[in-house]
């Protein structure tokens, strides 16, 4: 099966990618890159462009015939979207426009919508219902909500399935460490988290105190990434056996508050970093928390990371890993990022006698010289993952292109 992916090198769309490839799925990734990195892309073929460039996204689905699309692609800030709507409107809902126009082109019959919990505004039922009155509070929320009519309107003239899935607080990151998010406008509370054990900001803020909640703090269902790009797996084989257009929260049906994910995250870092109390934000609400029945019993979505302390870990563990990433293609001054160069002169992993053999073998087969030192026990798997990495950001970080 052949799938589009807008927005597939950004946070959430790159680990869907990544199961992707993994599960078998022909990938064309079809990103701006404007919050993003090709060096998060380990799957498929990335096509650098914008959803506004119509005519470079016809020639993309001329090229390719696929089976189904996944539309990530979105600007995501909340307060950003105050600030300036027509640009939400324009990159969201027109985009989406766009893309439906060449769905309609190109006779595409099955699209999965990456939507958001905003759509509901204030939510009036707690948990959050699927069938819960949509009341947007923010142009973000609106741009997303007018996305899903449009998709709903042309689905039901054209014969299209569709799944909305509405995404509730998504944190966490790839439990290898190889990617992770990267939007600098990512202003999530664990991100924030992250930052201030990390000494990236001088301190944590909790926004509201006097909430009608568990200790007075906001409380929000927060879902792994794992676990969310698994659930566009789920829609894509719900899709493919004859499954009819539905909208999914996304959630684990359960809530942390801000000031218990705050705590836990001084403990799991071990840093005590200083967290100051102010007043309430507009538009705050109490708790939002997610019914997960639904998708649980139509896709048999199953999900493996719910537990706070794994998406704190794995979030802080990427933070970290991206501080490093930076601070090594800060200090360099070689352009020459080959694999063998690595490891044996930046990081003294192997004998020059052994990586002279492994390339003189590799010379005469079609082997990767990756492939070759892993057969030979030369270097392990976890060293290889490791190096490739880096390999893929130093490139990344010079504009050289990424080996494959
Ligand atoms: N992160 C969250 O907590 C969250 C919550 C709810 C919903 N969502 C939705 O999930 C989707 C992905 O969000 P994310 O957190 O991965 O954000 P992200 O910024 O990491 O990813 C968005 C990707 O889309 C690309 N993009 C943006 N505009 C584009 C355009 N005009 N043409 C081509 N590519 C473009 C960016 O370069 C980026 O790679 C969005 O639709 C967002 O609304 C995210």
């Amino acid at each position: 099966m052949k799938v589009l992916v807008t927005g597939g090198a950004g946070y959430i769309g790159s680990h869907t990618v990544r199961q992707l490839g993994e599960a078998g799925y022909e990938i064309v990734i079809y990103d701006n890159l404007s919050t993003s990195s090709a060096a998060s892309v380990l799957y498929g073929e990335l096509v650098i462009g914008d959803l506004k460039d119509v005519d470079r996204l016809q020639q993309t689905f001329e090229q390719h015939h696929f089976d189904a699309v996944l539309h990530f692609a979105a600007s995501i800030s909340v307060p950003e979207s105050i600030a300036n709507p027509l640009q939400y409107y324009t990159n969201n809902t027109q985009n989406t426009l766009n893309l439906l126009r060449c769905c309609s082109l190109f006779n595409i019959k099955k699209f999965v919508f990456s939507s958001t919990a905003a759509v509901y505004g204030e939510p009036q039922d707690n948990p959050v219902q699927e069938s819960s009155i949509t009341q947007p509070i923010n142009p973000y929320g609106c741009s997303k909500l007018m996305s899903e009519r449009m998709i709903q309107d042309y689905s039901l003239a054209s014969g299209m399935n569709h799944v909305i899935l509405r995404y509730f607080n998504v944190a966490g990151a790839d439990p290898q460490g190889r990617i992770g998010q990267i939007n600098r406008q990512a202003e999530h509370l664990i991100k924030i988290a992250c930052d201030a054990a990390l000494g990236k900001r001088p301190m944590a803020k909790i926004f509201g105190t006097d909430f009608p909640t568990i200790d007075g703090t906001g409380v929000r269902d927060f879902i792994h990434v794992e676990d969310l790009a698994a659930a566009h797996i789920d829609a894509l084989r719900y899709l493919k056996s004859g499954g009819k257009s539905q909208i999914f929260n996304c959630g684990y049906g359960q809530g942390y508050s801000v000031r218990q994910v705050l705590s836990r995250m001084q403990i799991i870092s071990g840093i005590d970093f200083p967290v100051i109390e102010v007043d309430r934000r507009a538009g705050d609400p109490a708790s939002v928390i997610a019914c997960g029945d639904r998708i649980r019993q139509v896709l048999g979505w199953q999900p493996k990371y719910n537990n706070l302390d794994i998406i704190l870990n794995t979030a802080l563990a990427w933070e970290k890993r991206l501080i490093a990433l930076n601070a090594l293609t800060n200090t360099l001054d070689s352009q020459d990022y080959r694999l063998g160069t690595l490891l044996l002169l930046r990081r003294n992993l192997i004998s020059k006698t052994d990586l002279d053999n492994a390339l003189t073998e590799q010379a005469n087969s079609p082997k990767k010289l990756g492939e070759i030192l892993l057969q030979k026990s030369l270097i392990s798997l976890e060293t290889l993952q490791d190096v490739l990495i880096e390999q893929r950001w130093r490139q990344h970080a010079n504009g050289l292109p990424q080996a494959s």
